[in-house]
């Protein structure tokens, strides 16, 4: 099966798409750092840096074998954590329709359409009507699966929405849950570096033999693994994250230390939020901005650690500046899910 990332970011979905057995011979991504790591980590496949609008025909060469036209606009105007831009109004929601000018132009066989769980209820759904509406009309079949990521083995409760569609024969059904305990934040970070605060050195050796066969799997055959990087938080910050316990927020935080936001209630539950060691993890989105708190130590997460949260391979590794890297991984469909997702299309596939 041939495969066609379209806002592939940094290519977590490339990642699930790969291990699924799924050839990727077109990326489309308008980010210059995000189209660099993809770069640097798919060297088979065409990467094309630019905005999917200048896009004017794409081609996969010689079509041997059935197409998956895959991939997930920008979905921070659907996000629940930004009711702000939630509507119709917010340009970038519009580019779906973007996403549907390439299906017409590919006619794939099969498409994969991922976004955030929020578009269902985003102006009352119209979003999603006007998406299912226009596959059917382009004569695919389409099922809507809202799955979780810690039910495949990814040690993270990420919800993600999937319109699946197929031009020919019934779309299958979700794939199966794993029968597996959920891996927990220590299983899957334990084995990394101890770092500091601002920390800044990339490459780095483990710290001790991996703690469970998820991060054997992760970590392969390396002896090293890089994007070590931490955010250099302020004193007072880290004072902060000092009172936080695990599965603890913002709210167990003297006020006294809290004096510089306005409207205290108004902070979601998210901010300051410290990780439990030993559950899977929050979401992995903006852990910068929200400061994400390491499970043991008084930091924010490393790239790395947080791409281990995302079920990255060690060799994969971010390209550009740390914010840029915090924000392609955060980005990302964690590549065990997408797994699952394309394994569930090539079998109905090959059933076919
Ligand atoms: C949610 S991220 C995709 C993550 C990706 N599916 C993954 O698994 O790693 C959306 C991406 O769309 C890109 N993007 C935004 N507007 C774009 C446009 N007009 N053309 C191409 N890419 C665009 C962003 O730079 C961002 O990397």
């Amino acid at each position: 099966m041939i495969g066609v990332d379209l806002f592939s970011g940094a290519g977590g979905m490339s990642i699930g798409a790969l291990w699924a057995g799924i050839d990727v011979r077109l990326a489309i991504e308008a980010d210059k750092y995000a189209a660099e790591t993809y770069s640097k980590n798919h060297r088979s496949v065409d990467v094309q840096n630019t905005r999917i609008q200048t896009v004017r025909s794409v081609d996969l060469g010689p079509r041997t074998s059935p197409v998956v036209l895959f991939g997930g606009p920008p979905c921070q105007g659907f996000s629940t954590s930004n009711q702000r831009t939630r509507s119709a109004d917010n340009q970038a929601n519009w580019l779906f329709r973007e996403y549907l000018r390439i299906v017409h132009q590919v006619s794939p066989e099969w498409i994969v359409f991922e976004n955030v769980k929020g578009i269902l209820e985003t102006e009352g759904g119209m979003f999603i009507r006007q998406i299912s509406t226009s596959l059917k009309r382009a004569g695919y079949n389409v099922a809507q699966w809202v799955l979780n990521a810690a039910d495949y083995g990814v040690p993270q409760r990420r919800s993600r929405l999937f319109i699946v569609g197929c031009r020919a024969g019934r779309v299958p059904s979700p794939p199966p849950r794993s029968r597996r305990p959920s891996v927990t934040v220590w299983e899957a970070i334990g084995d990394l570096p101890l770092l500091r605060n601002g920390a800044a050195i990339d490459r780095l050796p483990y710290r001790r033999d991996p703690l469970s066969a998820y991060a054997q799997r992760l970590r392969g055959s390396n002896a090293q693994s890089a994007n070590h990087l931490v955010t250099k938080n302020m004193p007072c910050i880290l004072e902060r994250y000092a009172h936080v316990p695990q599965g603890g927020n913002w709210s167990s935080i003297p006020k006294g230390l809290m004096s510089n936001y306005e409207d205290l209630e108004r902070c979601h539950t998210g901010i300051y939020r410290r990780l439990r060691a030993h559950e899977p993890s929050v979401v992995i989105g903006n852990f910068r901005k929200n400061m994400l708190i390491h499970p043991t130590q008084n930091r924010g997460l490393s790239v790395r650690e947080a791409a281990r949260l995302q079920s990255f391979p060690d060799w994969f590794e971010f390209t550009g500046s740390i914010g840029f890297q915090q924000q392609q991984v955060g980005n990302a469909v964690p590549p065990l899910l997408a797994k699952a997702v394309f394994l569930a299309v090539r079998r109905a596939q090959q059933r076919a």
